[in-house]
């Protein structure tokens, strides 16, 4: 199989990092990227393969910043895990304007410019990843809800006016990555057992269930327009 160019929007941690970690066993090279130089420095020392392996710091929600990523070299596919979910679940009439605009901006106006600004060789793809709260939302979920629900259909309208560059969208349902930092120790312990308890799988997600589950739809050149749930049955219960 011959070696691609993978770049990763959001492989400096949870399901991005896993996925790179994939590509890279396989002697893929892989380009990092995320806010945070912090993060990706100590993403690429867990990575390793110096040869392989780039990082690039990069704000999704900053145009110029998306288009500078031409100078990357050709690229073969394009994922993207990046999402910060500080303040994204409130109840609706808490909900602060300001924090529901930066959600969207991560979770949907940045793979849009991803879209308008990388464009993968031919025979390569994007994918996007949005999330099961866009089917079973809980109580504050009403922007990240709709925001991944509206990344579906962004897919879906890109498959076509992208091709032949295919387009798709993993949905993860809960997965133990650092998104769940926001609960302090033992009360992410016990939220995650909790939401195991509700699967039908009985447990949570790891990182890597849903990096498999990318690199199937990097591999799979009859793949377009489509939604991939990775979500241990979560929208059966
Ligand atoms: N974990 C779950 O249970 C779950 C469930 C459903 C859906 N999801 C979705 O799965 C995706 C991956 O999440 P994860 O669980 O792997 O979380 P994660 O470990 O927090 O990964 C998100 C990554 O996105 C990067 N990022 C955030 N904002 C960015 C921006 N503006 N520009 C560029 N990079 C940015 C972060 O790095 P920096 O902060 O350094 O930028 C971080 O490395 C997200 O879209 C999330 O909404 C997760």
């Amino acid at each position: 199989m011959t070696t691609q160019h993978v770049l990763v929007i959001g492989g400096g941690s949870g399901m991005g990092l896993a996925l790179a970690r994939l590509l890279l066993d396989r002697g893929d090279r892989v380009t990092i990227a995320g806010r945070s130089a912090d993060r990706l420095a100590r993403a690429a020392a867990v990575l390793g393969a110096p040869g392989l392996l780039r990082t690039r710091q990069l704000d999704i929600t900053r145009e110029e910043q998306v288009r500078d990523l031409a100078d990357t070299g050709p690229l073969d596919h394009v994922v993207v895990t990046a999402a910060d979910a500080t303040g994204a679940y409130a109840p609706l009439g808490e909900f602060d304007l300001e924090r529901a605009r930066a959600v969207v901006d991560t979770k949907l106006l940045g793979p849009w410019l991803v879209a308008k600004h990388v464009r993968p060789n031919p025979g390569g793809s994007i994918t996007f990843t949005s999330g099961v709260a866009a089917y079973r939302p809980g109580p504050g979920a009403s922007v990240i809800a709709s925001a991944n629900g509206a990344l579906e259909s962004l897919a879906r309208a890109l498959a076509l006016e992208l091709a032949p560059v295919r387009v798709n969208v993993v949905s993860p349902g809960w997965v133990d990555t650092p998104v769940w930092d926001v609960l302090a120790g033992e009360a992410k312990h016990e939220r995650l057992a909790a939401m195991a308890g509700r699967l039908p799988v009985g447990r949570v997600g790891r990182a890597e269930d849903v990096a498999g589950a990318f690199d199937a739809v990097l591999r799979n050149g009859f793949l377009t327009g489509e939604v991939i749930h990775v979500d241990g049955g979560h929208r059966l219960v």
